[in-house]
């Protein structure tokens, strides 16, 4: 460590390039491995550092925020609902994300879910690993296909679309409900339509959440759209836990209202309700979508590149809170 070197607070282990980016600029101080992750605690290990390497369990408040001297948060994860934004900005403190570079592998994910659901993958291994499979049945394992099914869409943002790509290839029909409607000619090109989200509930086989966690999306697939849903449908959710209720899930999943869901996410990370863990029609992952070692090295690097420019005065390329450079001391 150097006097005048700025420091730098790494929260959780980095991939390399990561740390090696941060380190040509910055003293890095790493948060003791095992110390609860309240924000008193972290805004007291930031006292002194010029920025925070963040990562999506890091609740990164207000008090985090007005840590004297603090400049840029960033977090390690295209979503940044652990970090209050505006907070940022009021405190002058830049934060940042790294979209983009996850898209694909989060879409593989997806579809890996989807496809692990419908076709029973999970049960099947446990099936075999347990020594029940005794010969081939007609009616063993039955499962709903994934080709020439009708997707739903929640959300098509970056993650959506490239979802809705790999959907081409089965035939899929393609649907999609989003605050944001694609251009015409980009739903010409993509194949893809929009309509209401109970519309898309109604007429999907398979449903696939792709929207941020914001205050509107909090539980926007409750009991009553799990009700609209068809009884052989697939719910798959890799964007934020929150975005479904989960108790409402677990009711309908064991009530057989839907035939079955695959989950990277749930609603009190890292714990995991119950009802879930005792069903066999849920495929679950442990927060895995963009884990490929190729897409988390790479959004350790472009973390550590917007802490790195943000440090040396410049606007990081993934600044989520561009107001902030006009209230900035
Ligand atoms: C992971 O969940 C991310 O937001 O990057």
């Amino acid at each position: 460590m150097s006097e005048n070197r700025p420091r730098v607070l790494n929260m959780h282990k980095l991939l390399e390039p990561g740390p090696a980016v941060l380190a040509e600029t910055a003293d890095i101080f790493q948060y003791p491995e095992g110390q609860p992750l309240g924000d008193e605690n972290i805004a007291r290990a930031a006292e002194g550092c010029v920025g925070i390497v963040s990562q999506l369990m890091d609740d990164i408040s207000d008090k985090v925020l007005s840590v004297p001297g603090l400049k840029c948060v960033s977090n390690v994860a295209v979503g940044y609902d652990n970090i209050d934004v505006a907070a940022a900005t009021r405190h002058g403190v830049m934060a940042t994300n790294t979209p983009g570079i996850l898209d694909e592998t989060t879409a593989d994910f997806a579809f890996a879910l989807m496809m692990a659901a419908a076709r029973r993958v999970i049960q099947g291994d446990n099936f075999v690993r347990g020594r029940h499979f005794k010969g081939w049945a007609i009616d063993m394992m039955l499962g709903v296909d994934v080709n020439h099914a009708t997707l739903g869409l929640v959300g098509i943002g970056r993650i959506g679309r490239a979802v809705a790509r790999r959907a081409r290839g089965f035939n899929m029909r393609v649907i999609y409900s989003d605050v944001h409607p694609l251009l015409p000619e980009v739903e010409r090109e993509m194949g893809v339509t929009r309509v209401d989200l109970e519309h898309l509930l109604r007429e999907s086989d398979f449903v696939s959440v792709h929207v941020p966690l914001t205050e509107q999306t909090h539980h926007l697939i409750d009991a009553e759209e799990l009700a609209l849903m068809k009884p052989t449908a697939v719910l798959v959710n890799t964007s934020r836990g929150p975005v479904v209720h989960e108790e409402a899930l677990v009711d309908a999943l064991k009530n057989h209202r839907i035939f079955a869901a695959g989950l990277d996410v749930y609603e009190k990370e890292p714990q995991v309700h119950p009802g879930l863990v005792a069903l066999h029609n849920v495929v679950l992952a442990p927060h895995i979508a963009s884990a490929s070692t190729r897409t988390r090295s790479e959004m350790c690097a472009v973390a550590a590149r917007n802490m790195v420019t943000a440090i040396r005065g410049g606007r990081p390329a993934n600044l989520l809170n561009p107001e902030v450079l006009s209230v900035r001391p």
